[in-house]
């Protein structure tokens, strides 16, 4: 098949990786520097003069998915779905694979999400919508006076507290989880008062905050039935051991080893299907890839946040286990045919390792040259995805993002794979760089020195 991928991070990266890998003709748009190695980039090529086509210009870009004979348009990032390119495509009777503007407020607007999960009975954290800073507060307060009675007590081994969430997209920032009540009214007031996040800061989602391992599952759905794919689990946070803020996330891996049939099959019945339910009875069929991020609590699984697209990084985890042709999954939920394909995994780990730039997710320097991808890229069972990756005017490859790299390596149990990844990571020169180095560790029998 002809597929094209758009967007321009790792995800994508391994997105475009696995359909090469799988022997289709792969298209990107734009794509970086890992990425060109193995597609080709969209131009638009009027009066000799070619230029990129803009993701946003969906008619464009129609134009040149027919042109070049695309038979398949994968969409990475969320921004493109909110901004309706499935509805635009589909008018167009051309194949895309992610959900509808409609479907995709699911993750656009965590205030719709929150009162969908609430309609449909999905266990997620108590909350409140708030349209005012006053309101917020209020709310906030209220969660942090409860904290104090028995069902967030001391004696559940709890923490008790507050999350502030903007209701809109914030490119996976935004979030604060609080555990003292002068920093929940401060970002409340950097959403509401100093409009830190703009439009997507104009409602504010405040709840309770949740205790427990969590998880990603992110499952195919044809409309009609939804299919899991590998449980992975994300490391958000961008020191080891879980410290300092939130990113966009420094590395995952999968399977989990603890999260047996068992856990998989309350996930199946308490959210997977009530959310499947639920969003037929609000008359949306949902074709495309849903991700549930989850906890794992005291109470059983519940929902912190969907997405209406593949994680980054759990794809570039999940996607090199992946045995079977992807391109004929994707087809199979646009063509609301999931029911007759079956999904095949490689009896192995992976561990993705994401190196950053220094300083990220805050202001850091771009332009420093990164050596050495090309002995990690010869091994087998080894993967570089690009992200915040470009070539300069040398023709060498420097870092030009926050998040610049992922690494990720596969063996037949959790610590080889991750040895594996830490292994290559040592191989490369890239000054500076920031990595963790406890991805997957929480998980390991035997936890190794890196
Ligand atoms: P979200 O973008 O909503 O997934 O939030 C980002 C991260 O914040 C999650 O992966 C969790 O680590 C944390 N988080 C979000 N909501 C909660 C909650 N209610 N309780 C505890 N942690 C949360
Ligand atoms: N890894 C989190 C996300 O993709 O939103």
């Amino acid at each position: 098949m002809n597929i094209l991928v758009l967007g321009s991070g790792g995800r994508e990266h391994a997105l475009a990786h696995t359909f090469w890998r799988q022997g289709h003709r792969v298209y990107c748009l734009p794509g970086n520097p890992g990425m060109h190695a193995i597609a080709t980039p969209l131009e638009n090529v009027s009066c000799h003069v070619s230029s990129a086509v803009s993701i946003d210009d969906h008619a464009a870009l129609a134009r040149q998915v027919a042109e070049k004979k695309i038979d398949l348009t994968v969409v990475g990032p969320e921004v493109p779905l909110e901004r309706g390119i499935q509805d635009f495509f589909s008018s167009q009777k051309l194949a895309l694979f992610g959900p509808t503007k409609k479907a995709a407020r699911l993750e656009s607007s965590k205030a719709w999400a929150k009162e969908f999960m609430r309609k449909a009975g999905i266990p997620t954290a108590a909350f409140t919508v708030c349209q005012t800073s006053q309101e917020a507060k209020r709310a906030a307060g209220a969660l942090f006076a409860q904290g104090h009675g028995e069902r967030h007590g001391e004696r559940h081994g709890e923490r008790h507290g507050v999350v502030i969430k903007p209701s809109g997209l914030t490119g996976g920032k935004g979030v604060v989880c609080c555990t003292q009540y002068s920093e929940a009214m401060q970002a409340i007031e950097q959403i509401a008062e100093e409009n830190c996040y703009g439009s997507a800061g104009s409602e504010i989602v405040v709840e309770e905050l949740l205790a427990g391992p969590e998880l990603s599952l992110l499952v195919l759905s044809d409309g009609k039935r939804m299919v899991p794919l590998l449980a992975a689990q994300d490391h958000k946070r961008l020191y080891d051991r879980d410290e300092g803020p939130n990113t966009g996330g420094m590395g995952a891996f999968a399977p989990i080893p603890f999260v047996d049939a068992h856990i998989l099959a309350e996930i199946e019945r308490t959210v997977v299907q009530p959310t499947l339910r639920g969003l037929q009875e609000e008359g949306i069929t949902y074709q495309g890839l849903l991700y549930f991020g989850l906890m794992l609590t005291p109470q059983g699984p519940k929902v912190l946040e969907y997405n209406c697209r593949f994680g980054d990084p759990e794809a570039q985890a999940i996607l090199p286990l992946l045995e079977c042709d992807l391109a004929e999954l994707m087809q199979a939920c646009i063509d609301g045919e999931l029911g007759s394909v079956s999904i095949r995994w490689k009896p192995l780990f992976s561990c993705c390792v994401v190196l950053a730039s220094c300083g990220y997710p805050g202001p850091f320097s771009t332009g420093i040259p990164i050596e050495g991808l090309e002995n990690i890229e010869k091994s087998e069972n080894l993967f570089t995805f690009h992200a915040g990756t470009a070539i300069n005017s040398s023709g060498d490859l420097v870092t030009a993002g926050g998040r610049v790299l992922g690494i990720t390596g596969l063996g037949s149990t959790l610590e080889e794979a991750v040895k594996k990844t830490y292994e290559a990571i040592r191989q490369l020169s890239f000054p500076w760089a920031h990595f963790r180095t406890d991805i997957a560790h929480c998980s390991m029998t035997q936890p190794i020195g890196t």
